[in-house]
């Protein structure tokens, strides 16, 4: 398949083109887009061919449900069969913007589309090309991120080039996102909200609005045990590991923090391997050994956030042996942060 690249400004939105990538929608196809978070692979929510194209695309277990997209708060009441209070009240104080909220599905919506499941993850994006994307197709957009499964997420539109370029119809290249991180996700079908994906709305953020709200245990800690699935299905799979053997360090300062690292650095240099560091804007200059990457700076969180998945990436290209990278505190944006990076690094890490 021949894929289409065309290149929409967030800020200056051409029709044409919106109705291009809407045309593909209406007829089943395959649109790459951007939204605040990351790139998500689009298809019409209510086809259920469509939807499965996507599965295809990615190569994603079929038991993995899809994000599906709206613009306008009435289209709920096709999809979903009950909004309870809670979620209105989030919905008020968060959408359009990264929070996907899990509620009862309608018979309309295909368990193709939501892995066999009797819930539906809905999430109102505020990117402005998704945004218009959604008005002018009439479409409700399932949509993942946009990368192979098992690759990490999508952060520009190069990204989503390298993984799925001739698997689908249209990519839209708006360029760098502006969160990095996928959309905090929030179950209410139960009296007591709870998080099953942490994000950049954040535990404390949610709590100021509907009072107390749970973390799903099993996304904690090292998470998957056996006995406690992730209620969230996506977040049981293997998640990416980069090529080189990743570990993040964690010390009482960042200066032994830094000490620790470039000690290990050497090490591994004297062994005859490859170094990564993933270091900050802050302390960038502090590691003379190895390929160093700076992820954001430290005044900045959502700069980090950012930066995240594409460090990642990079490092695959230079194909270093290991990496070592600084920790985050996992306070407010922090806690999604280090539920990634953790991850990535199938949770080891150094104390210092
Ligand atoms: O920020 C985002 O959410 C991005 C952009 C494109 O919107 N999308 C995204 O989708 O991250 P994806 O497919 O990569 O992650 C969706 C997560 C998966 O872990 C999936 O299992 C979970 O949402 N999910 C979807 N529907 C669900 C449901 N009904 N119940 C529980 N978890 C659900
Ligand atoms: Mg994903």
């Amino acid at each position: 398949m021949n894929t289409k690249i065309i290149k929409i400004k967030q800020e200056n939105i051409e029709d044409l083109l919106i109705e291009e990538a809407a045309k593909v929608l209406k007829n089943g196809g395959l649109v790459a887009l951007p939204t605040e978070t990351v790139y998500g692979l689009g298809a019409d929510a209510l086809n259920v061919e469509a939807a499965a194209k996507i599965y295809a695309a990615k190569g994603r277990p079929s038991d993995n449900p899809l994000i599906v997209h709206i613009a306008d708060e009435k289209k709920l009441e096709d999809l979903v069969s009950h909004v309870p209070d809670k979620a209105r009240q989030v919905m008020k104080a968060f959408w359009p913007g990264p929070l996907t909220i899990i509620f009862k599905k309608k018979d309309k919506v295909p368990y193709g589309t939501t892995g066999g499941l009797d819930t539906v993850a809905i999430r109102m994006p505020s990117h402005p090309v998704a945004k218009r994307l959604i008005e002018v197709s009439g479409v409700s957009i399932a949509a993942p991120s946009a990368n192979t499964s098992g690759h990490p997420s999508p952060t520009t539109a190069d990204h989503v080039i390298h993984d799925l370029s001739g698997k689908i119809d249209l990519i839209i290249d708006s360029g760098l996102v502006g969160i990095g991180i996928e959309s905090t996700i929030l179950d209410v079908t139960e009296d007591i909200p709870v998080i099953l994906r942490p994000g950049s709305i954040t535990k404390e953020m949610l709590e100021e609005v509907i009072g107390i709200v749970n973390i799903d245990p099993a996304i904690m800690g090292n998470g998957l045990d056996e006995n406690t699935a992730p209620k969230a299905p996506g977040m049981k799979y293997k998640h990416y590991a980069p090529k080189g053997d990743l570990s993040l360090v964690t010390g009482k300062t960042i200066a032994d923090v830094v000490e620790v690292i470039n000690k290990l650095a050497i090490e591994q240099l004297n062994k005859g391997f490859q170094v990564g560091i993933i270091s900050t804007d802050e302390t960038k200059n502090l590691y003379p050994y190895g390929i160093v990457r700076s992820i954001g700076s430290r005044q900045d969180e959502m700069s980090v956030a950012r930066g995240l998945y594409g460090i990642l990436r990079d490092f695959d290209e230079d194909e270093v042996d290991v990496i070592y990278s600084e920790s985050f505190d996992q306070d407010n944006l922090g806690q999604a942060i280090m539920n990634r990076l953790l991850k990535a690094a199938g949770h080891h890490m150094i104390h210092c």
